[in-house]
């Protein structure tokens, strides 16, 4: 975890165009020069490149890192990793410890990345790999609703930065022209009445070069054409979760996910504990579960499951 001056350190080197000076940084930060050196020494040491002069510092270029000091306002609850089997276990394990609400675990690369259902999440060199801590103050029953949450979430900064349209398809998968560019994962801890904490899991393809090992896969590299930057959409994905959990209880957010969504209206598979369910995915219900009606004309509201669009 990081401390603040770092960030707001980085902040005036990224603004400056010229040179800025140990003593100004000192002045304006209320820390020593020997804290600022710290905070540079760390800096350089993770791959920043920064100049040097009598007349002070300039930042000549950035690593690709996703490092706290690269999210002003959240630093203080971003854990940041090289390389981890999974965002997934550090999360259980300070969710279990009592950490805060809006904890974030990002990893540059995950040896074990998991998926839902126990699949294998495979953590592609350039790809965004997150965990967030969550500790809403909602029933077990209204769970599902951060999958959906957290699914209108990121295709909305898909759509502000980069002008995509991405389709969501029941109950979390991210699409965009058909193929998977962002999994969600949320692992819950519960009682019968309350829930103890839900760790909000996402992969999202950004940068890696996906489409040649899985063929319903794709980056948004790939899609555009162009590298994107991975620490804008980080961060606009991470402020955009944070401000949409005020909208967890409200039908504001169904609404929006029935907009986006690529399931609804379509004849569907579902496969949940063993069952397949075949029938029209009509809507979701207020608790994010998704509404088929059978072919017997019968209806049946899905919590969670493996979902196969038919047509
Ligand atoms: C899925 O589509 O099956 C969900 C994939 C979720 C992957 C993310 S990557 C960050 C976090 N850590 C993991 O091990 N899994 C989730």
């Amino acid at each position: 975890m990081v401390n603040q001056p770092r960030t707001a350190i980085l902040k005036a080197l990224k603004e400056s165009t010229g040179y800025i000076s140990g003593e100004a940084l000192s002045h304006q930060l209320g820390i020593s020069r020997v804290a600022i050196w710290k905070h540079i020494d760390y800096l350089r040491q993770n791959g920043y490149s920064i100049e040097s002069s009598p007349a002070g510092y300039r930042l000549k270029s950035s690593p690709d890192l996703l490092l706290p000091c690269e999210f002003p306002g959240m630093e203080h609850r971003i854990h940041h990793f090289k390389e981890i089997p999974s965002t997934m276990g550090i999360a259980r394990d300070l969710a279990r410890n009592g950490a805060a609400e809006g904890t974030i675990i990002i990893a540059e690369s995950q040896s074990h990345g998991r998926g839902r259902l126990d699949r294998e999440w495979r953590s592609y060199e350039g790809g965004i790999y997150l965990s967030i801590i969550l500790r809403p103050q909602i029933t077990p029953a209204y769970a599902p609703r951060i999958n959906l949450m957290a699914a209108v979430t990121i295709a909305r900064a898909i759509k502000d930065l980069f002008n995509l349209k991405a389709e969501l398809k029941w109950p979390n998968d991210i699409l965009i022209g058909g193929k998977k560019v962002c999994g969600i994962l949320a692992e819950i801890n519960a009682e019968m009445d309350r829930v103890n904490y839900i760790n909000l899991g996402i992969g999202l393809n950004a940068n890696s070069i996906i489409s040649r090992h899985e063929e319903n896969a794709i980056s948004l590299r790939e899609l555009l054409g162009m590298e994107i930057s991975r620490k804008e959409l980080c961060y606009s994905v991470l402020r955009g979760i944070a401000e949409m959990q005020t909208l967890l209880t409200e039908a504001e957010l169904l609404e929006e996910w029935r907009e986006l969504s690529s399931t609804l209206n379509r004849e569907v598979r579902i496969t949940a504990s063993g069952e397949s369910i075949v029938g029209r995915a009509i809507d979701i219900d207020d608790h994010g579960a998704l509404i088929i009606r059978k072919e017997d004309g019968t209806m049946r509201h899905v919590f969670a499951g493996d979902c196969i669009h038919l047509r």
